[in-house]
């Protein structure tokens, strides 16, 4: 029996890692345009107009590849058992000293809330998004409602984000390899994903 075994094919990789480059741009150039105090930043991208630029074109990228990616996991962020309840009400188990075990799927409810998040983020995001590109364009309230909604699913993305950061790499020893390599330890998959490794085994049999 192998030590391994996947839990993202190269595609679905690429696809996160292509989300995480244009977030991770969108905050660098956003950051300055949130706020003066932030302003240094725009000299990574040839001043402030050439921030704009750049924060436009990994927007749009962020809007579709984020979309994308909820709809190719849709399926395991939007079930919800039995074991998910109990999850929930232990708290994932990260409160109590002892081990706890839960019977989970693909993803911990935690991760489906994560994603349903950024997903929701993305929507609000890309279309508060086109009301400030095109100001001229639309009612004055739309537009300062707009930026009220873009500055505060911003400011909610990046605290979800850092949570999620930090719970796929040291919070969660062995979490990275499944989207840098593809594949997780067996004895990984059997601690955090029980039901998930029981049902690709069987599969595969
Ligand atoms: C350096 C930054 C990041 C790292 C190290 C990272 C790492 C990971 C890892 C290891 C997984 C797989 C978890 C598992 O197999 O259970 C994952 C899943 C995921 N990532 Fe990231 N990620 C990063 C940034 C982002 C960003 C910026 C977004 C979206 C804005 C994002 C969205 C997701 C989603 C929706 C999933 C699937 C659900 C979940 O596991 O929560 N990630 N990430």
């Amino acid at each position: 029996m192998s030590d391994y075994i996947e839990r993202f094919r190269t595609s679905e990789r690429i696809l996160h890692w292509v989300v995480t480059c244009s977030f991770f741009t969108l905050l660098l150039t956003g950051l300055g345009l949130y706020s003066r105090l932030f302003n240094g930043f725009f000299g990574l991208f040839g001043g402030g107009q050439g921030a704009i630029l750049t924060h436009k074109i990994s927007g749009i990228i962020f809007f579709f590849s984020s979309l994308y990616m909820f709809f190719n996991h849709k399926k395991d962020v939007s079930s919800f058992d039995d074991s998910d309840w109990q999850w929930i009400k232990k708290y994932g188990g990260y409160l109590t000293k002892y081990g706890v075990h839960f019977d989970i799927g693909k993803y911990n409810p935690g991760q489906k809330l994560f994603a349903v998040f950024i997903a929701a983020a993305t929507v609000a995001l890309g279309l508060t998004g086109i009301f400030i590109w095109f100001p001229g364009s639309f009612p004055r309230w739309i537009v300062q409602m707009s930026l009220l909604l873009h500055s505060t699913m911003f400011v909610g993305s990046i605290m979800f984000v850092v949570v999620h950061v930090y719970l796929a790499t040291i919070g969660n020893p062995g979490t990275i390899e499944a989207m840098l390599y593809g594949d997780v330890r067996t004895l990984w998959a059997k601690k955090h994903h029980p039901k998930w490794y029981k049902d690709v085994t069987e599969e595969n049999q």
